[in-house]
């Protein structure tokens, strides 16, 4: 993994998913790849988080796992010692920025607005994550980003759906999206791997 635009093309869809046992990730991971999903963004949303990633990046290399929710540096530096390959933000703060850019892994900053995009582009950055897509004016709002900002390569998420994911996608300026909805917290819990899997291959199947 060398570049975060690399990053958005692994799959069409980043799956966003929150563990509380570290112990059920690498089957998650499994059934994602099995589903053709080759990457997974863990987020640092429970205790587990970094666990998850650490046994993610030793048990299963063929799925490239990332961590997700960083919002502080402490989080960009314990990710990175974790294994991950790759960081997300939700959001960007000088702070956090340094603290991502410093563990030289490739990295997808959060932005809202055309304003918060300026800032990162200033920063030399060109991949970024728009969140929360859907309440930030969904495929309507990342068309007009692309009119002053066509450099710009984003991964919405944040209210994404298997059902608006291709008004997304269909955009010149995405390259895929994320979602939590692949991998559910009921089909975790029940360790119903075959639902996530399924869940996976009619993501796999969308159009980037
Ligand atoms: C994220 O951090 O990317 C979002 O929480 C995912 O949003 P979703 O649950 O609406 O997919």
């Amino acid at each position: 993994m060398t570049t975060s635009s690399e990053l958005l093309d692994l799959s069409p869809v980043m799956p966003v998913v929150v563990l509380d046992e570290a112990e059920v990730a690498p089957d998650v991971a499994r059934a994602l790849l099995a589903g053709g999903i080759r990457t997974i963004e863990l987020t640092l949303r429970t205790p587990a988080a970094l666990a998850a990633i650490e046994k993610v990046a030793s048990q299963v290399p063929d799925i490239v796992v990332g961590a997700g929710t960083v919002t502080t540096p402490r989080q960009a530096a314990d990710a990175a010692d974790a294994g991950a390959a790759f960081l997300v933000t939700p959001g960007t703060t000088e702070s956090l920025l340094d603290a991502v850019t410093a563990t030289g892994l490739p990295f997808l900053p959060g932005a809202a607005t055309v304003s918060e995009a300026m800032r990162l582009t200033e920063r030399g950055l060109d991949t970024l994550k728009f969140f929360p897509a859907a309440a930030s004016g969904g495929p309507a709002a990342l068309k007009a980003f692309a009119g002053p900002l066509p450099q710009l390569t984003f991964c919405p998420t944040g209210g994404v759906s298997v059902a608006n994911a291709p008004d997304y996608l269909a955009l010149s300026n995405v390259g895929c999206v994320g979602g939590s909805w692949l991998t559910p917290g009921d089909a975790v819990a029940a360790r119903d791997f075959e639902r996530i899997e399924a869940l996976a291959k009619e993501c796999s199947a969308l159009a980037a």
